[in-house]
This record gives C-alpha cells, structure tokens and sequence, in this order.
C-alpha cells in the first residue's frame, strides 16, 4: 500500500490544470466517493497492525495533499489568479540574450554570391577532398609542375593521390564534366594548404571561384565582369587593372589589383603605399582545360576567376590578423553584430 500511495503522492504534485474539466476529473479520479483515496481507506483494515501506525498516517497526508491541490486550483480557476512562488522577485532586472552575430567570412560570402547573382551566376560546390584528377590533372598541372609545389598540398593518400583542395578550381572541373555550356556559376568553399600559421597566412581559409562557358565568352567580358564586381564590392570610385600572371589551367591569365579604397590610390599602409591592393586570379580557360572536361574547344570559350574571401574581409574590415577568423573570440566576433 505504500507504493501505492507514493506513486498517488507524486502524480498529485505533478498535477496543474487551469481548466475546471479537468480539475473536476481529478477530483472524481483521487476524492470522490468511489476514488483512489477513498478505495485506500477501505483496505486499510487490511493492513497489518504494526504497520498500520506509519501507513494511516501517510494515507491521512496523501488525502490532505489531494483535498489541498484541489482547493488551491480551484481557487486560482475561480479568481484568474496564477501562483506566484514567493522566491522570485519580479523586480529584478531581465536576463537578456545575447544576439549572435554572423561571422565575416559569411557576411563577405553572402555579398559575393548576391553580386554574382544579380549578373545571373549560380552557386555550385563540390567536396573538400579531392582526387588528384580535380584537384590538378584536369586543371592541366603536369605531373612534375612546380606549379603543383606552390600549393603546399596536405595528402590523404599517396598513389592514388587523395589531397585536401588547395583551391575552388576543381569544382570548375566538377562543374564542366557535369552540365553542358552555358556554364555561369560561382564555388564558395574551404581551402586547404600545409603553410605555417602567421599574421598574414593560414592553413585553412576560403575561396569563391567564378566560371563563365559559352559561345563567344571573351578576355572584355572578363574584365567587364570583375569590373562590375569591384564596384559593387568596394564603392563606385574604384579602378582595377589587370597584370600579366601564370596559372597552368588559364591562358592568359592575370591578377587584378583594385585602387585602394581606404586611401583611394594615394598611398597608405593597407595598399603598403602603392595605391593598389591585389583581390584576385582570373585568365581564359586554357582550351586543354575543356577538353579534359569533355568540352569542344572549338565551341566554346570561357573565363575563370578566384579569390579569397579572408582577403577580401581583412581589406574590408581592416583585420590585421588572419587567425582572428578561427579563433572564436567574441570580442572580435561580436564587433559584426548587425551586420548582415
Ligand atoms: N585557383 C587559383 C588560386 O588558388 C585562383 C584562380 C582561379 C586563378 C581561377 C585563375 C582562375 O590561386
């Protein structure tokens, strides 16, 4: 019996309604004549005599506990009131959340994807291990390029290479042996690169990638479209220009430097006083490139460009460090607050 009263005891305590239905049920379930209570008293007589002290005693308080719970409800129903427990004081001063921020790697991201998308490019991405066919072959890396060196590559698996990306550029291959021209996507993703950790390098960091296949693209709509992407980026004033490069999977290739925009071409620490800041590598996809991808080269042409999104931030936001993105304290994280 006295399992049956603390299990009686427990649901009793648990028990809170605002619904006088309700209310009435649980006094028909634990008071009313035929109730649980009062089927307790009846086999009481049951009990033996030495135990009957304790259990009368607990049966007395379990009914008072029910008759009390029933009165203070029926109470609160009748009066609207609610119970307030004494120990809270409502006088006190609210706990209030703290709003989040987005981080800005994702506030440039976003900005990049809206500004390619406003001239029709999709966002597309692949995986962040790559065979060494995405990652280089296909990207027309020979096997013994010294290109494939200044990548500082973090291997998986050696023969068959299995590598961590070191650059968006093998979501273009994915992209092209996929889909059929006209290409126009954008690959937002993580990077991968053995270099050691400083102020100005990380081992991880973040690329956008652009690729545009179709009839006719040329070298102009090239440049008109990273035009179009520093205005939009870094305020109508700026002018870029393009400098001769080398990447083995364009030809030709550039790197395009925008005027500075904090001192706007005068010369200032950022721009390290040459009035130009460099934002990112682009060129015409070498024709090899396509035909790797199962691309007639004698159809289509096509530009491709890439860029680091930390880059662009620490240019933006004037962050003198590049750790600051990964390290995850809020006194740098929370200086976003709002920006979205
Ligand atoms: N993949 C190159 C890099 O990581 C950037 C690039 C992309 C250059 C596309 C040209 C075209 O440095």
């Amino acid at each position: 019996m006295q399992d049956l009263i603390n299990q009686y005891l427990a649901e009793i305590e648990l028990f809170f309604t605002q619904n006088a239905e309700e209310l009435e049920q649980f006094r028909i379930k634990f008071l009313s004549k035929k109730g649980l209570i009062p089927a307790l008293f009846e086999d009481f007589k049951n009990v033996p005599p030495e135990q009957r002290r304790a259990v009368g005693q607990a049966l007395n308080d379990l009914k008072n506990k029910a008759q009390e719970k029933f009165n203070l409800i029926k109470e609160q129903i009748e009066t609207g009131a609610v119970e307030v427990k004494s120990d809270i004081d409502l006088s006190l001063p609210v706990d209030f959340l703290q709003p989040g921020s987005r981080h800005p790697l994702s506030i440039i991201r976003n900005e990049m994807v809206q500004i390619f998308s406003r001239i029709g490019f999709v966002v597309a991405e692949g995986p962040e291990i790559e065979d060494d066919w995405h990652n280089f072959t296909a990207l027309n890396f020979q096997q013994d390029h010294p290109a494939r060196d200044m990548q500082d590559t973090f291997f998986i698996e050696k023969n068959p290479d299995i590598v961590l990306r070191t650059h968006t550029s093998s979501v273009q291959i994915r992209a092209m042996e996929l889909r059929k021209p006209p290409i126009r996507e954008i690959f937002p993703g993580r990077v991968f690169r053995n270099e050691a950790i400083s102020a100005r390098a990380h081992c991880i960091f973040h690329q956008v990638e652009g690729l545009y296949i179709d009839h006719d693209v040329s070298f102009a709509d090239l440049k008109q479209t990273l035009y179009y992407f520093a205005h939009e980026m870094f305020g109508e004033g700026t002018r870029v220009r393009f400098r001769p490069s080398y990447f083995p999977f364009t030809e030709p290739s550039a790197e395009m430097d925008i005027s500075c925009f904090v001192c706007g071409g005068k010369g200032c620490p950022i721009c390290k006083y040459s009035g130009w800041v460099e934002i990112l590598g682009c060129g015409m996809v070498d024709p090899n490139v396509l035909e790797n991808c199962g691309i007639n080269s004698e159809e289509y042409t096509g530009f491709a460009f890439g860029m680091g999104i930390e880059r662009i931030a620490i240019l933006k936001y004037k962050i003198q460090d590049i750790r600051l993105f990964f390290e995850n304290d809020v006194r740098f994280l929370k200086q976003f607050t709002g920006v979205v």
